[in-house]
């Protein structure tokens, strides 16, 4: 942290011309985010502008990357600076700890998902603008005198979808925040990635089908995209709750390299794993038909992101009366059925959105939320990997921007994960 005294002396330099930022930062409300760009507008450029301070009125300097029209990560992106007020009522600043870079974020970006953040202009900006991102644990750095569950130093995720995750720094409402109980034992990367991929693989396991637990060992779930964080997730909490999965995932250049990913997953609690050209070739029945004793061990559930060829053949494989939850669309192919399966076996084609569950169900968002942390604690629910991208107080814009677009780009060895690396 900069002294006082070298941050008046510095910040003094400027006053000569339009007031100078101090006056500005006066004469703003306590809320208000102030702007570098409304810095440079008067020409004054601040001698320590490479470092983070936070004034003596209480301003806490920021970045967010944000967008003010849909298009390309790298074409719409911008890194933004701006200041944020001291904290009132039952307001909470916050610092980044990490934030994924999921495909949802991107879609969002592209103006192409259902649920898009509002353009304001709270930061700031001139043309109304969103901060991207929906999902990442930050640390409370300060809070309003009005704030009663949440304290310094405290761990919090977000309540919803669409807050704006990727930024140095925030302020939110308390109202807006969930609140990490017990953070020992946790590391930023579980707990930025614990409130959207695994808590759809859980909703997805425990609502859509009625689990005989007197069968405990002895029935199925079958899904594609299988490497996911989703499908990670929904491998660990199966294989928890005693229910066998069939995982499918995409082939690697070479046999070794799909041998190794069928094994990692095979040691996340796994049951089979197959490739997608498996899973499309005339053995795959009698495969599942071994798999399964005869049938005897029902396919009652089966979780498609992929769509098309992939979602027909996981709804092939199930037991009569089972439901089908597609919940993403990763090879934009949409899902066709073949009408004997609704006629013959009366299946049941459902959709799950976590973003829509969890605004109608806030509280058991929470818990479930718990559940997950409780089991990562306990060493029982790993790691998605990830391929980290440090975002320091000095990073460049383009560099971020690289990092986001190829989220969503080929074979990744790990998703993409903002790891903010604080000066203060
Ligand atoms: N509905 C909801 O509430 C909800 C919530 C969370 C996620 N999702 C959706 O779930 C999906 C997975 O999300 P995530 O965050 O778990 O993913 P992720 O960890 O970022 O991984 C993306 C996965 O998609 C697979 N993939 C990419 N392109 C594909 C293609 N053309 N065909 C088949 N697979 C492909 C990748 O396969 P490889 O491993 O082979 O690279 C990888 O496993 C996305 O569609 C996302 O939008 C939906």
């Amino acid at each position: 942290m900069i002294s006082t005294g070298l941050r008046r002396s510095a910040l003094g330099a400027c006053r000569g011309r339009a007031g100078g930022p101090i006056s500005r930062l006066r004469n703003l409300a306590p809320s208000t985010a102030v702007t570098q760009h409304e810095w440079r507008g008067v020409s004054c450029r601040h001698p320590l502008e490479s470092r983070r301070w936070i004034s003596v009125y209480g301003y806490t300097q920021a970045k967010a990357l944000i967008y003010s029209r849909y298009g390309e990560p790298k074409d719409v992106l911008q890194l933004h600076k701006h200041s944020i007020s001291a904290p009132h009522g039952t307001q909470v600043n916050l610092r980044l700890l990490a934030a994924p870079l999921n495909p949802a974020d991107v879609n969002q970006i592209q103006g192409v998902y259902p649920s898009r953040p509002p353009f304001e202009t709270s930061l700031g900006t001139q043309t109304p603008c969103a901060v991207a991102g929906n999902e990442g644990a930050f640390e409370v750095i300060s809070t309003g005198s009005n704030v009663t569950n949440i304290k310094k130093g405290d761990w919090v995720v977000m309540k919803q979808t669409g807050q704006g995750t990727w930024r140095t720094h925030a302020q939110m409402d308390e109202s807006q925040l969930i609140k990490i109980e017990d953070k020992e034992g946790l590391t930023p990367l579980q707990v930025s990635t614990v409130s959207v991929n695994p808590v759809t693989a859980y909703r997805m396991i425990k609502d859509f089908c009625d689990w005989d637990w007197m069968r405990t060992g002895e029935e199925w779930l079958i899904q594609n995209g299988a490497n996911s964080g989703v499908g990670r997730a929904a491998i660990q909490l199966a294989r928890e709750w005693g229910i066998k999965t069939l995982n499918v995932v995409r082939e690697r250049k070479t046999p070794e390299e799909t041998e190794n990913l069928k094994q990692e997953l095979r040691d996340l609690g796994a049951t089979a794993v197959v490739t997608e050209a498996e899973l499309l070739s005339g053995e795959f029945k009698n495969l599942v038909h071994e798999l399964t004793r005869k049938g005897r061990e029902p396919i009652r559930l089966a979780l498609n992101c992929v769509g098309g060829k992939s979602a027909t053949a996981l709804a092939k494989t199930l037991a009569p009366g089972s439901h089908l939850v597609t919940y993403g669309a990763m090879s934009k192919q949409p899902v066709a059925l073949p009408s004997g399966l609704l006629i013959f076996k009366n299946l049941a084609f459902n959709g799950f959105w976590v973003s829509k569950w969890g605004d109608k169900n806030p509280q058991l968002k929470e818990n479930t939320i718990n559940d997950v942390l409780q089991l990562t604690r306990a060493g029982k629910f790993k790691d998605i990997p990830v391929e980290e991208l440090k975002w320091r107080w000095n990073s460049e814009g383009a560099e971020l921007l690289a990092g986001v677009q190829e989220t969503l780009s080929g074979f990744r060895s790990g998703k993409g994960l903002l790891r903010y690396e604080a000066e203060d």
